[in-house]
């Protein structure tokens, strides 16, 4: 290790003088906390930022979460993507309520036995909530690590990883004599170092308070660590969406608990093999009968992971009569669409309706 005798009080003073003033930083809530860094997994603080003040109102507490509705949860993320992220939340909130008195644990053992919650979020709780010496390592975290180190084989394999956690370790407990609250200082400047200054291209050397035992700076290799593997291109899918009408209604449905978007709203739907595709025939899969009107709107392109998905969307009013099958969902007034957590492309849809 690099000495870390000044560094440590380097970093610290960088941070009390450069964090960004972050409404969950002014908080000791651990449950506040919690939510914050289940939110910051993926996405991006001024995204978060919005979304995390109206849960906050919303649903305060963990007893206010363990009871809402699973829909009102979901209602709360839509738009920050992996919902599962959120069901978890939810999950997690009604076993701390009946295992822990409402309380979130203190102890890692027993955050990680939660549902959602990993070594990440775990870490993150331990030091930022507790003031304990436990390390987090986020991409942030081993992007700053392996440069101060100048690692330059791949910090995925096993040997990397061990090094970085017992490296992250080291520095961490040196931190931690500093005084009171210095673990979770300690953990969110890293991080917040690797989200502002030692950003993935063009580091900003000069303003870094590590910068003098950055070994990767003195080799000239920052912008060769860490080693990232390059992203497998996107998979290719097509999707039909159907907007079923009757009036002022249409027809939407939940998907299943299982399914990605689980829990969430959508218009019925159905993929096919390619953009090539007769609607008329895909239609009938969908309503059981050859629809005489169908209407096609502009197709919408959306990026789920490592999926691009393009989304062909045809308006169908139904004929006098018809007998909605349970699989096509239930009859939503248009305007009433709002309520309802949908997919994100599916809100798209919903938004040109009301
Ligand atoms: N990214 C996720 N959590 C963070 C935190 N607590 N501080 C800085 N960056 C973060």
């Amino acid at each position: 290790m690099t000495n870390a005798t000044d560094l440590v009080p380097q970093l610290l003073a960088w941070y009390e003088r450069s964090a960004r003033d972050l409404p969950w930083r002014r908080t000791q809530d651990p449950y506040a906390i919690w939510i914050s860094e289940v939110m910051l997994q993926q996405t991006q603080v001024k995204t978060v930022l919005p979304y995390w003040r109206r849960w906050m109102r919303t649903l305060p507490t963990v007893r206010a979460l363990a009871r809402a509705r699973l829909d009102r949860v979901l209602k709360l993320w839509e738009g920050l993507g992996y919902y599962r992220r959120a069901r978890q939340l939810h999950q997690a909130a009604q076993a701390i309520v009946s295992q822990h008195d409402g309380r979130l644990p203190a102890t890692y053992r027993q955050l990680v036995a939660l549902p959602g919650i990993g070594a990440y979020t775990a870490g993150a709780l331990c030091s930022i909530a507790f003031d304990q010496p436990v390390p987090v390592l986020d991409g942030n975290v081993c992007r700053v690590l392996t440069r101060l180190e100048a690692i330059r084989a791949h910090p995925r394999q096993a040997r990397v990883a061990r090094r970085l956690r017992a490296l992250a370790a080291d520095y961490l407990a040196r931190a931690a004599r500093v005084g009171p609250g210095a673990c979770g200082r300690w953990n969110q400047a890293l991080m917040e170092l690797g989200a502002l200054v030692c950003v993935p291209r063009q580091p900003d050397c000069a303003r870094c308070p590590l910068s003098r035992w950055c070994k990767a700076r003195r080799l000239g290799l920052v912008e060769r660590i860490p080693r990232v593997t390059p992203r497998p291109a996107p998979l290719v899918r097509h999707v039909v969406a159907l907007v079923i009408r009757r009036a002022q209604t249409v027809l939407v449905r939940r998907r299943p608990a299982g399914a990605v978007n689980g829990g969430l709203w959508e218009f019925p739907s159905l993929e096919v093999s390619g953009a090539e595709f007769d609607p008329k025939a895909v239609a009938r899969g969908l309503l059981g009968y050859q629809p005489s009107n169908l209407i096609s709107l502009r197709p919408l392109r959306h990026q789920i992971t490592r999926y691009r998905i393009t989304l062909h969307v045809f308006h169908h009013t139904v004929p006098p009569g018809f007998q909605a099958p349970a699989a096509l969902g239930q009859w939503r007034r248009t305007d009433r669409l709002e309520g309802l957590p949908f997919a994100r492309a599916h809100r798209r849809i919903a938004a040109t309706l009301e």
